[in-house]
C-alpha cells in the first residue's frame, strides 16, 4: 500500500482512451461525497470505477454500474489494483435497480457513446490550457446540453426512489446547468457546492436531499 505526503492512500487507477480517466474534478467529486461518510454508496456510470474504490476505502459499502461493458472490465481491473473486490452491473441508470443507499452519484457524461472526435478534442485541451478547455465547455454544442440535460432529469427521478430516509443524489455538472437542476421538477433540495478550483473551469458538485418532514397539524 502506497501513501501521499499526507499520508493518504494512493488510489492506482488505470484509464483507456474510451473510458472517461479520472482526473483531479473525480478526486474532488469522491473527497466531497466521502467527507458525509455514507454507509452505502452506489457509483453510477462508474468509468474507471475510482468512485467507488475510494468510498470503498473510506469504508462505504459499495455498487457500480455502467452503461458501458469496456468500463465494467476497467473499473473491476482497477479496483483489484487497489484490494477491492467490484462487481460493476451493466445498466442504463436504474434499470433493474433493487437497492437503496445513503449515496448515489452520477458524473454525466457528453454523449450516449463515446464520440472519438469529441474525445480528442477534450482531451487535447484539457492537456494544452485551461482557457480553451473552459472555451469548449462555454460552447457546448446544443445537443449536448439537451443530452446531458435529459440523462440528469433521468438520474434525478430514479435516484430519488432508490434513496434511504436520509439518503442523497451526488452530481459533477457544469456551472450552468445548476439553475436548470433547480427548475426540473422534483421533490428535493438541492444544494450547489463550488470550491474555487471548480469554478474556475466551470464545475461544481450538487447534492440532492429529501426535504425534511413538515410538522404535522395533528
Ligand atoms: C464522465 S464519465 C464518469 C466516470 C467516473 N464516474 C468519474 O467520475 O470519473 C461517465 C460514465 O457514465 C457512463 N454512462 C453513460 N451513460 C450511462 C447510463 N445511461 N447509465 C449508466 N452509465 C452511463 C459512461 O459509460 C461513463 O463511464
Amino acid at each position: 500500500m502506497s501513501t501521499d505526503r499526507k499520508g493518504e492512500r494512493v488510489i492506482h487507477i488505470e484509464s483507456t482512451f474510451d473510458v472517461s480517466g479520472a482526473n483531479r474534478d473525480t478526486e474532488m467529486f469522491a473527497e466531497f461525497i466521502a467527507r458525509d461518510a455514507p454507509r452505502s454508496f452506489l457509483d453510477v456510470g462508474t468509468g474507471t470505477g475510482y468512485l467507488a474504490i475510494r468510498l470503498a476505502l473510506a469504508g462505504s459499502d459499495v455498487a457500480a454500474t455502467d452503461i458501458c461493458h469496456r468500463a465494467k472490465a476497467l473499473a473491476e481491473r482497477n479496483a483489484r489494483r487497489n484490494g477491492i473486490y467490484l462487481s460493476v452491473r451493466i445498466s442504463d441508470l436504474f434499470d433493474d435497480e433493487a437497492g437503496t443507499y445513503d449515496a448515489i452519484a452520477f458524473n454525466p457524461p457528453c454523449s450516449a457513446r463515446p464520440d472519438p472526435r469529441f474525445l480528442t478534442v477534450v482531451k487535447e485541451a484539457i492537456r494544452r490550457i485551461e482557457p480553451l478547455e473552459r472555451a469548449l465547455m462555454h460552447h457546448m454544442p446544443k445537443h449536448v446540453i439537451t443530452f446531458r440535460r435529459d440523462l440528469i432529469h433521468r438520474f434525478i427521478e430514479g435516484g430519488s426512489c432508490h434513496l434511504n430516509p436520509e439518503g442523497r443524489l451526488y452530481l459533477l455538472l457544469y456551472g450552468h446547468e445548476l439553475s436548470f437542476l433547480e427548475a426540473m421538477p422534483h421533490d428535493l433540495v438541492v444544494t450547489a457546492h463550488t470550491p474555487h478550483a471548480l469554478r474556475r473551469r466551470n464545475l461544481a458538485f450538487a447534492r440532492l436531499s429529501r426535504r425534511p418532514d413538515r410538522p404535522s397539524n395533528g
